[in-house]
């Protein structure tokens, strides 16, 4: 079906459900409709009706190739299409040290992970762990965050009051950055070392999963501090994001069971963290424990604290730099005028949180191909749709047209869920403990292959295909998990079908 003729038909159907009279203030009559749209289904003979376009109307249909991520909301007007390509200049501009001739990119560093968004975001896709450890490989795509427990008065107030999310260490900061412009010292390399862990599985197949350790080798500012905590982290996928952002928080709240009442196993908590723009606690959605509550300020802190530019709303122009760290502060910076005082301007953040908000989920592959919708059924009988649910309607929002009112399929709950011990880092980050991480979505996990020339996945990238990752799954995703390894080969083979068909 060519794509106006589905959007009109998707209008159509929620007109017949009485919602485009509005979410807000909708009636009990109206809210019940709503549920039913996004209710799960219980017919795997078919396609669901739109369920091809994972992100609504905003989905791309073009590619199934290398630039699968990199297309603007399908449903983006001309004139907004040319900001979307001066935003992604800026996602893939490289960033050069202060003082340069040209100080429209000067400002790197002092420390930093990477010059531009787009090398750890390669193709707008996800990171992966480095081949080696350092110096056969580096680990650009991915880094380790750092932080120490609250050992003051001051310090747990920070964190009562959800100010801060984390105390950084004291002297690294928030996270190890592991090059610095030329002059200073880099903060260290991320140290892997990985032991097999044998699954068996109902049918006889032995699995080999690795358990990496992680430690900081050639620390370039002393020991670490003796209680630190680290935390992996491969860079996300980049698709999706304003939709991500305009799914109502009530809706998200809603699956909220941090007692878990209903006795399924499953809690399901929000993350709560500190909304700098709005000047107030807000509901965490983005990154891998939630810690962030807008792609505002996730990119804005990315500047900063990734590449070491500093913007309207991450000010500090030495980027993560400590105070005990006072040569890398009072390095030359690119701060200037012309930049409304900053490295980055703030149309240069407008435009490059445009982009992040705009990065299409392309639409789904083979979804009418038997196996699949075989899988699809295992995937919903097995409880993996407690966290990565399915569907929602976006709210209404003028301001972001792409994202308004959409029907998506994510297949997250954007909560946070423990994981049990293998996945565990053991670094808390705002409501979110060290057992606990948010559900990633699921769409377009089947293209990463196809984008990133990998399957890495999980937060760290340890799992090496989707049967991996899956089976990584512990704590309240136990009982799911179990399901699969008591699978015959045929079904685990439907499953994997199903997610290589998001
Ligand atoms: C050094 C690698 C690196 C660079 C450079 C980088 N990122 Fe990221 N990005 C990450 C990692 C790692 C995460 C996950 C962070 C976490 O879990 O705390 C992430 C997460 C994100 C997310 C949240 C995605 C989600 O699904 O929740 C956004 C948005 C984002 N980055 C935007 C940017 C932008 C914009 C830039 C450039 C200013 C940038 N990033 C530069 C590594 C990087
Ligand atoms: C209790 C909630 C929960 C259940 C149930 C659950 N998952 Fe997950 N899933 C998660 C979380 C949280 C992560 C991220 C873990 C991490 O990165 O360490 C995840 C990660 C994944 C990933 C990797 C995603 C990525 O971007 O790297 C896949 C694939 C996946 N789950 C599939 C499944 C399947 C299939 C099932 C059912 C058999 C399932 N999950 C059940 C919560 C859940």
């Amino acid at each position: 079906m060519p794509r106006f003729a589905l959007v009109t038909a998707l209008a159509a159907l929620l007109l017949a459900a009485g919602l485009l009279a509005g979410r807000s203030g909708a009636s009990q009559g109206e809210a019940d409709r709503v549920a039913a749209v996004v209710a799960p289904t219980t017919d795997f003979s078919k396609p669901e009706r739109f369920e091809r376009m994972s992100g609504g109307a905003a989905t791309s249909t073009k590619y199934v190739n290398r630039d699968a991520f990199s297309q603007p909301s399908a449903n983006m007007s001309f004139e907004r299409q040319l900001d979307f390509r001066v935003g992604n200049g800026i996602f893939k501009k490289v960033w050069v040290s202060a003082p340069a001739s040209t100080t429209a990119s000067d400002g790197l560093g002092p420390l930093f992970n990477a010059r531009s968004c787009q090398r750890c975001h390669l193709k707008d896709g996800r990171g992966h762990p480095p081949a080696a450890n350092w110096p056969d490989d580096n680990a650009t795509s991915m880094f380790l965050r750092l932080s120490v427990p609250p050992r003051t008065a001051e310090e747990r107030e920070l964190l009562d009051s959800r100010r801060a999310r984390v105390i950084p260490e004291p002297v690294y900061g928030g996270q190890l950055q592991d090059l610095a412009i030329q002059g200073h010292r880099a903060e260290g390399k991320m140290w892997i070392t990985y032991e097999t862990v044998p699954v068996t599985l109902a049918d006889g197949t032995v699995v080999e999963l690795r358990k990496p350790s992680y430690t900081v080798a050639e620390p370039g500012y002393g020991p670490l501090d003796p209680e630190v905590m680290l935390s992996p982290r491969v860079a996300q996928s980049m698709i999706g994001l304003g939709l991500l952002e305009a799914i109502d928080e009530a809706d998200i709240l809603a699956q909220a069971d941090p007692e878990d009442r209903d006795g399924d196993g499953i809690s399901g908590r929000p993350n709560r963290v500190w909304d700098d723009e709005a000047q107030r606690v807000a509901l965490g959605r983005f990154g891998w424990k939630a810690g962030n509550p807008t792609v505002r300020q996730q990119s804005a802190h990315a500047f900063r604290g990734d590449i070491g530019i500093s913007n309207v709303a991450a000010a500090a122009a030495w980027g993560d730099c400590t105070a005990a760290q006072d040569r890398c502060r009072d390095a030359p910076h690119g701060n200037t005028p012309a930049h409304d005082g900053f490295e980055a301007s703030n149309v240069m953040l407008d435009l490059l949180v445009f982009y992040s908000r705009n990065l299409a989920v392309p639409a789904r592959r083979d979804l009418d191909d038997p196996d699949v919708l075989a899988g699809k059924k295992l995937f919903y009988d097995s409880g993996c749709i407690a966290c990565h649910r399915p569907k929602y309607v976006t709210r209404r929002d003028e301001k972001n047209p792409e994202q308004s009112f959409q029907l998506i399929w994510p297949y997250t709950d954007l909560l946070l869920h423990d994981m049990g011990p293998g996945l565990a880092d053991g670094r808390p980050e705002g409501d979110a403990n060290g057992r606990e991480w948010r559900t990633p979505p699921l769409w377009g996990i089947g293209l990463t292959e196809t984008v990133n020339g990998h399957t890495f996945f999980l937060h760290d990238g340890r799992a090496r295909n989707l049967l991996e990752a899956i089976l990584w799954h512990g704590g309240e995703a136990e009982a799911a998990k179990r399901k699969v390894v008591a699978m015959s080969k045929a079904e685990r083979d439907q499953l994997i079908r199903f997610l290589n068909s998001l």
